[in-house]
């Protein structure tokens, strides 16, 4: 609902550390002048040991919502008053709503990823085996979103085997999770859809990813975006994948998802996909 004229807009933000990198402002003033709500979106650079204090501080000073970001997503799904169950099975949260009874946690990530491959870029992901790169917490958030969207399998490739059978641990219960190296994916295997959920590609690195599971039907993704192709792209690009894309898509959809829950209101995406990709 607008606030009245005289009333001062409704506060909401994105915290994390670092920060000021984020098209998350952006993403949602856009959101804010397409559906005509009176809001204010902030940066808020909050480093780990002060993340609980400045929770506290948002709220008792008006705060209505915040999205949160890398490092503090797991962190925050433990200081929350309640999740919901995407939330809580993601063990992660990247919205959060300050309302009277707590703070309500809530992780739109899976559903921004599945909008953006499902209904933006028209992949079908019903008997689909999908590879995901990297297991830590983008990859947690995407897991029982993907396989509750149909997949046929999900295997998760890591540099550090343990982490991805930690999570095979956590998610096995949903649905056919594997755990392997990079080295180790298996060659039988058609991956329709490789997913690069490590963060390598935001230090410039380009870790040995495994060409075998790219074929010329393989369609790649990075949750990673940047103005010019990431180095997962352009690996992805080179080993001759059908398609190679940048996660504007997702980040976008995540963001109207959380704007949805804010404000009760869902804005079109697509005009503001395409002027961020002019003014980011
Ligand atoms: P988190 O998301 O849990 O905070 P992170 O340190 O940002 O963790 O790493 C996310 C993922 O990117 C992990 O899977 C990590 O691999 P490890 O589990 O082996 O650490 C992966 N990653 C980051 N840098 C990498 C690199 N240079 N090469 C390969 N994988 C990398």
């Amino acid at each position: 609902m607008a606030n009245v004229a005289e009333s001062a807009p409704d506060r909401y933000g994105v915290m994390g550390y670092p920060v000021s990198h984020s098209r998350s402002p952006v993403i949602h003033r856009l959101f804010a002048l397409q559906t005509g709500q009176d809001i204010q979106y902030e940066l808020l650079q909050v480093p780990p040991e002060k993340l609980e204090n400045a929770l506290t501080q948002f709220g008792r000073t008006g705060g209505k919502g915040l999205n949160v970001t890398v490092p503090h997503k797991t962190a925050v799904a433990m200081l929350v008053d309640t999740l919901t169950e995407r939330a809580n099975i993601a063990e992660s949260v990247n919205t959060i709503t300050f309302r009277e009874d707590g703070l309500h946690g809530d992780n739109t990530d899976g559903v921004g990823l599945l909008r953006d491959l499902q209904h933006n870029l028209g992949l079908s992901l019903e008997g689909s085996n999908i590879l995901i790169l990297g297991a830590g917490g983008a990859t947690r958030g995407i897991v029982q979103p993907l396989l509750n969207a149909g997949a046929a399998s999900v295997m998760i490739a890591n540099r550090t085997l343990s982490k991805a059978e930690a999570l095979v641990d956590h998610f096995s219960s949903f649905g056919p999770v594997y755990a392997c190296r990079f080295d180790d994916v298996p060659r039988t295997v058609h991956y329709e859809l490789v997913i690069n959920a490590t963060s390598a590609g935001l230090k410039g690195k380009t870790p040995p990813y495994p060409k075998r599971a790219v074929t010329a039907t393989t369609f790649c993704y990075d949750l990673s975006y940047g103005l010019t192709p990431t180095p997962f792209s352009r690996w992805a690009s080179a080993a001759g994948a059908a398609s190679s894309v940048m996660g504007w898509g997702m980040l976008v959809e995540q963001a109207a998802e959380s704007f949805m829950i804010w404000r009760g209101v869902r804005p079109q995406t697509e005009p503001v996909l395409k002027q961020l990709s002019i003014t980011a």
